[in-house]
């Protein structure tokens, strides 16, 4: 795992941003999972303006998300579509068939998980996943205790993630107890992956992510396994981390020059 820390949430999401560039740069066909959520919204944000200001081209990629509620059509507010619609995919011009998330509304929701597993596979699997963190250890919706080889699904939301989620809400609406996420073994089959992890509220997880035993019970553990992860976050997220000398020394204030960076 490389662990890049940096001083806030908005240089986080302009370093996750341009790793992003970076692959659309090497392959303009490049197959991206996405994720939704607050920590996400910067870093389309710069993907937009990349690609406004003629920096970026953003029209041969196909993405992936990786979860949406299960009750939920596209065109609810609150959909993980419409918030995809909303942050990236119109403002960027890209093309609605290139671009896929689990149908909420779909009559057989078991079933709709195993067509999204299986279309991933078929368009080759994902190049680059992009990740958050939950508060308790998730990635996509794969809640603690989730199988660490599970395939895409319907998994139940614990308590703390629907609260989490009510805040995006009206107060008089439903918060969906169920989600359709891609699963942790599908995840892994990523050829590489970025988790971005901003704000206190992340920092026990991010600890327990990166430094704590492999455990379904922080399902984002897992990624110890995975041979191309890189853990990018602000200075709360990184709190509550033991092994911060260490990580400093090799990435210092969190750049990665063999990477590039600085060039994009
Ligand atoms: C969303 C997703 C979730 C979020 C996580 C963090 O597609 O997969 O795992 O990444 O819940 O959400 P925020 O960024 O809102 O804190």
């Amino acid at each position: 795992m490389k662990i890049l820390i940096v001083p806030d949430h908005a240089t986080a999401a302009l370093r996750t941003a341009g790793t992003i560039m970076r692959q659309i740069a090497g392959n303009p066909r490049s197959v991206l999972g996405l994720a939704t959520g607050g920590t996400m919204e910067p870093v389309y944000a710069a993907l937009v303006s990349g690609v406004q200001a003629g920096r970026l081209d953003m029209r041969s990629i196909r993405t992936f998300n990786l979860d949406e509620y299960v009750g939920l059509p596209p065109e609810h507010p609150q959909s993980y579509r419409h918030f995809m619609e909303t942050r990236l995919f119109a403002p960027i011009g890209l093309d609605r068939d290139r671009t896929a998330l689990p149908r909420g509304d779909a009559a057989d929701p078991a079933e709709e998980a195993a067509r999204y597993d299986h279309a991933i596979t078929a368009a080759g699997g994902i190049d680059l996943q992009l990740l958050g963190i939950g508060a308790n250890g998730h990635i996509g919706f794969n809640e603690p205790t989730s199988s660490l080889s599970s395939r895409t699904r319907v998994k139940t939301l614990t308590r703390r993630t629907m609260e989490d989620n009510a805040r995006f809400f009206d107060p008089h609406e439903m918060v969906p107890r169920y989600a359709i996420t891609v699963g942790i073994g599908t995840i892994m089959e990523a050829r590489s992956i970025v988790l971005l992890a901003t704000g206190g509220t992340k920092a026990a997880a991010v600890a327990a992510m990166v430094e704590g035993p492999v455990t379904a019970r922080v399902p984002a553990s897992i990624l110890q396994f995975h041979r191309s992860v890189t853990v990018i976050c602000d200075e709360a997220a990184a709190a509550h981390l033991q092994l911060r000398d260490y990580y400093e020394t090799v990435h210092p204030g969190g750049r990665q020059p063999d990477a590039g960076e600085g060039r994009l």
